[in-house]
């Protein structure tokens, strides 16, 4: 049996990796008063549908669908927004104090050719900010991703932003895209025709018609910007000049979903050779969402970041995101399985970090297990051992060996460990 294509197994180091990123996502997290969110792996169709959009690639072609046993129309959620903002309409969220400020981890499933940094099955790191207009939350959450690269220690990125308008400046758009196409509709491929008729502003994040001269000439966002729309991107341009954030405004970035209003942005890493899947995170503002699918008028902006292309980058910039944890303690017993079994159990339960030897190696190889492991201390447990409730602690790396009391087993490690012990 094998893995199905685009997907992998975590273990290793890459385990490592993923729960030393939670830990140092999670005391970010705090630091901005976010709340762990966890929902669903599926969703009601609908659900995606709505928010992500009828005419993205995302809905189109790659999410996996299915009929539960139930008739239940169903889909694997291609990205986390939709299922937080779901949960946050369902459990009523709203009414408590705004803004109320989530943040979520966990695999994502889209229907993509696999290459390098992008796979079927693939995890995302989001935040989403529910409950203000402020432009500050725009530039805040592109502090988030900005302050956790720096964290990382990754400093090869670029941020580049956007800004889409409201509503009426989107319609403004809309209609003039819809004027420019008009002419040129048979020039451009079936898909574009198809998103001509239902979501205009879809047809320039086309692959396939990009390198088209009527696309390259194509009316630009930027030039249909009411005047609310223009001062919002001016207040986050500013606000991240206050957080000295550099970043570029390029008007190609239009998303490829379509629940954005106003802030768009992606951050790509700098780093040659990367490859082309290089947009480490992206996000943007929101205002129109949670009302459209069944809401409260709320607004809400976020950002997300595909895991495995962070450690890509990571990776490349040979930074590493923490140690594997190892055991403290080995203990060996001579004839006294059953003594080292439950001096394990004393052991973990007063906060060491234990392994003993299931195996029934001999001297020899239990002390080069010890070695592999690096633990630090080796207890031996023996039948005068037993008897006279005094056990032989060795010390792994200065080979020094004592004789300790049972009774003051736990304070002589406290001591010997001190701060290297994880309580
Ligand atoms: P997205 O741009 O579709 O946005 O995905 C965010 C990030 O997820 C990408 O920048 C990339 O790092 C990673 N990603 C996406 N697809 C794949 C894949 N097939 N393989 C590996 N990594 C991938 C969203 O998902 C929005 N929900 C972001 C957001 C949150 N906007 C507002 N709030």
């Amino acid at each position: 049996m094998q893995k199905v294509k685009g997907t992998y197994d975590i273990f290793g180091d890459k385990s490592n990796d993923m729960i030393n990123f939670r830990l140092i996502v999670q005391a970010l997290m705090d630091k901005y008063n976010a709340k762990y969110f966890e929902t669903p792996i599926f969703e009601y169709s609908k659900l995606f549908h709505r928010s992500v959009g009828e005419t993205t690639d995302i809905v189109n072609k790659e999410t996996y669908d299915f009929k539960d046993r139930g008739g239940r129309d169903l889909t694997l959620r291609p990205e986390g927004t939709a299922g937080i903002v779901r949960s946050f309409i369902e459990n009523k969220l709203y009414a408590s104090n705004l803004p109320l400020k989530a943040w979520y981890m966990g695999p994502m499933f889209r229907y993509e050719r696999p290459q390098s940094g992008r796979f079927r099955q693939f995890y995302q790191f989001g935040y989403e900010c529910f409950g203000s207009f402020n432009p500050m939350m725009d530039a805040e959450v592109i502090s988030i991703a900005v302050n956790l690269f720096k964290l990382l220690g990754l400093d090869n990125i670029k941020v580049n932003i956007n800004t889409l308008g409201d509503f009426e400046s989107r319609e403004n758009y809309r209609t003039a895209l819809l004027d420019y196409f008009k002419p040129h509709l048979e020039e451009l491929c079936d898909d574009c025709k198809n998103r001509y008729e239902k979501n205009p502003l879809r047809i320039l994040d086309c692959k396939r018609d990009s390198e088209n001269e009527i696309m390259k000439n194509a009316p630009k966002m930027i030039d249909y910007l009411n005047e609310e729309s223009k001062i919002h991107f001016d207040k986050v341009k500013k606000f991240l000049d206050d957080l000295d954030i550099k970043y570029e405004v390029n008007h190609k970035i239009v998303r490829g979903l379509d629940y954005y209003t106003h802030t768009v942005f992606e951050i790509e890493a700098d780093i040659e050779g990367f490859g082309s899947q290089n947009v480490l995170a992206a996000g943007g503002r929101y205002n129109n969402l949670v009302q459209n699918i069944g809401g409260p008028s709320v607004p809400g902006v976020g950002f997300a970041l595909g895991l495995e292309r962070l450690l890509l980058a990571l990776e490349k910039k040979n930074i590493s995101l923490g140690e594997e944890v190892n055991p403290d303690l080995y203990i060996i017993s001579i004839d006294q399985d059953d003594k080292a079994f439950s001096l394990s159990n004393y052991l973990r339960l007063n906060g060491f970090n234990t392994e003993m030897d299931y195996m029934r190696r001999n001297f020899k190889s239990n002390f080069k297990v010890a070695d592999r492991l690096n633990v630090k201390y080796i207890i031996i447990v023996g039948e005068e051992e037993v008897n006279k409730k005094i056990l032989t602690v060795k010390d792994n790396n200065t080979k020094d060996e004592y004789k300790v009391k049972m009774e003051d087993l736990i304070s002589f490690l406290d001591k010997k460990l001190g701060d290297n012990h994880e309580d």
